[in-house]
């Protein structure tokens, strides 16, 4: 069932004797919320056991407490609310509470139930049900009421039959439910959240700085991304938010493990997880299928359970492929993202789309599978490779000239300072960059309705140039900015994009450190070796470009400018004006 609203409370519903308040307090303490039982506030108001009210005050009084105590409750947040067994027939409640909270109703059949309230020891001798059940045959009158009051208890989010489970085990299952139904941020920032695409944003969400920077929203899932510099330290506290616990698998190639593991190690058993860690080699060639193989052996090996979590640790290799094995271990578990390297804190790290190579194709084998939240921690950019983070920037630098004019003019007036790390800026640049990319991805989780087709700004040339060159001589982000550069002039001789944004879209990737053309004397850089932009052919490039999968049908969807910060999608782009651009940017 997909709930689509924002969770901030967990309602525990059910006939009297299916455990809602030991279960509810039990779900509290797993996630150090508040709890709250609707029949004890009333006990606590009038100062008499409610089988006093149905006595001396009748029904009608009793309900009407339990109403005005409802609607207290829903004031609440981060509350599990255990309400009485009747609570939820009355409309108004449930509106109340529907919009409040996601709302689990705990089944049991009525044999169990008449167990537990009769049993000797029983619990509950004072809600409301045992006045309802004062019969000769009270196993009769709990079938009936039950029956009555079914229709209503339908209509939670969420049923667990609970006969035959411990309260722990039918807690762990409320909690299940919650994860897969309304994993909410616990502290949202609405500013940042929802920013309609192209529209001027304030100076504030360019503070957004040292916590939440964004929340992803989709259909079916709703995480946070927290931005910030020195943040690590932080990762299990916020996986305690996110109401993960067990054991955390940490998957990271061997350079950030070097660098950054027993630090990550450590902090997850400071907040009471479990760890251990699998190292994989660093480099593309490990988002293998056989590398998620590898660790789907170490998972089984260690017992890994459904509500045990991966953590992956590093650049968008580790990502996709710790994803991927996330997404499919056990159906799916949970996994969190702390991003590394600046490609994966902007781009890979967000969005879902997690999966390996296949020897045929780049990303051939994948899923969509949102993490549980994201936790980037800018300082650990200043351990990446210089080259590395200068293709991160070719991104950054996209966001701005699709979608954000500010924050294209924030990079140009920051240039030096941001290639310095200096923490503040960083801190900001990234954190919105995150944020462009989560609303691009909220509207469109499965790039079903076209709206990330514009994240493809300098990657229709891009993904020819890395293809015709066998993914050998260009990073990605090199590839995106000459591929930029090729799309701005295109721009520019259909007459879409004024020269001079092309040429301050120009000065900003040269001051990053990024190619803009593809001339003869441009430098092998993966090998440090000259090589020829000419050598690279034009044909090989279109080519490359035709079979790409960004192609349908046989028109291209190219993502053109109109002006920095707002791009269009034309698919009647003539051959030849391709070429000639294609042309200038081989041209010595
Ligand atoms: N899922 C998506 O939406 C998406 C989007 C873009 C890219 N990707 C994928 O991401 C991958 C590229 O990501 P990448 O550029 O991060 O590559 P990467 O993960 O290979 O990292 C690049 C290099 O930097 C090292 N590194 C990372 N963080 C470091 C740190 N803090 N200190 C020192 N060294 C560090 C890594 O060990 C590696 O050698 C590709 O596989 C690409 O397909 C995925
Ligand atoms: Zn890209």
């Amino acid at each position: 069932m997909k709930v689509n609203r924002r969770i901030i409370n967990l309602v525990v519903t059910g006939f009297s004797g299916a455990g809602k308040s030991l279960v509810s307090k039990e779900v509290a303490r797993r996630l150090d919320w508040g709890f709250l039982d609707t029949d004890d506030e009333i006990v606590e108001q009038v100062g008499k056991p409610i089988a006093a009210v149905f006595r001396e005050d009748g029904e009608g009084r009793f309900r009407e407490l339990e109403r005005e105590t409802i609607r207290k409750a829903c004031q609440r947040r981060q509350t599990v609310i255990a309400i009485g067994g009747g609570a939820i027939v009355d409309p108004r409640n449930y509106e109340l509470l529907a919009k409040n909270g996601l709302i689990v109703c705990l089944e049991a059949k009525p044999e169990t139930i008449y167990e537990r309230l009769f049993s000797e020891g029983a619990c509950d001798p004072e809600t409301e049900v045992r006045p309802l059940l004062a019969t000769d045959n009270p196993l009769e009158r709990i079938r009936q009421l039950k029956a009555s009051r079914q229709p209503y208890y339908a209509k939670a989010d969420w049923t667990i039959h609970t006969d035959g489970l411990s309260i722990s085990e039918v807690a762990k299952e409320v909690i299940r439910a919650w994860r897969l139904l309304g994993r909410a941020h616990p502290h949202p920032h609405p500013h940042l959240t929802h920013l309609p695409p192209g529209e001027r944003k304030s100076s504030r969400e360019l503070n957004a700085g040292d916590d939440a920077a964004c929340v992803v929203e989709t259909e079916t899932e709703t995480y946070p991304i927290y931005v910030g510099y020195g943040l690590l330290d932080k990762l299990g506290e916020k996986m305690k938010q996110a109401a993960l616990s067990g054991t955390a698998t940490v998957i990271s190639d061997g350079n950030v493990f070097s660098l950054y593991g027993s630090k990550v190690e450590q902090v997850l058993k400071d907040a009471g997880f479990g760890a251990n860690s699998f190292v994989v080699p660093p480099g593309e060639e490990t988002k293998s299928v056989s590398s998620a193989v590898k660790i789907y052996d170490f998972l089984v090996k260690y017992r890994t359970e459904r509500d045990d979590i991966i953590v992956a640790l590093g650049g968008g290799m580790v990502g996709d492929l710790a994803g991927f094995v996330a997404a499919t271990f056990l159906r799916g578990m949970p996994w969190v993202q702390v991003p590394t390297s600046l490609v994966a804190m902007v781009d890979a790290g967000i969005g879902g789309k997690v999966g390996v190579n296949h020897p045929e194709g780049k990303n051939l084998i994948g899923a969509f599978y949102q993490p549980n939240l994201v936790l980037s921690d800018c300082e650990t950019l200043t351990t990446l490779p210089e080259r590395e983070l200068t293709s991160g920037w070719a991104e950054v630098i996209k966001y701005g000239l699709i979608l954000d004019k500010e924050l294209f003019e924030f990079l140009e007036n920051n240039v030096s300072k941001l290639t310095k790390l200096e923490p503040h800026l960083l801190t900001r640049a990234i954190a919105r960059s995150a944020a462009i990319k989560a609303r691009v991805v909220s509207q469109d989780e499965k790039e079903r309705i076209g709206k990330r087709t514009i994240l493809n700004y300098g990657h229709t040339i891009g993904h020819g140039l890395e293809t015709a060159t066998q993914y050998r001589r260009f990073l990605h982000g090199e590839a995106v900015a000459i591929g930029m550069m090729g799309a701005a002039r295109l721009s520019q001789r259909l007459g879409l994009l004024p020269s001079e944004a092309v040429e301050r879209q120009q000065a900003l990737l040269e001051r990053l450190g990024l190619p803009i053309s593809l001339r003869a004397e441009t430098v092998d850089r993966r090998r440090g070796k000259k090589g020829s932009g000419r050598e690279l052919g034009l044909v090989a490039i279109t080519r490359a470009m035709e079979l790409d999968k960004k192609v349908k049908g046989k028109a291209i969807h190219w993502v053109l400018l109109e002006d920095i910060g707002k791009a269009v999608i034309r698919s009647d782009v003539p051959r030849g004006d391709v070429l000639a651009v294609l042309r200038e940017l081989t041209k010595r």
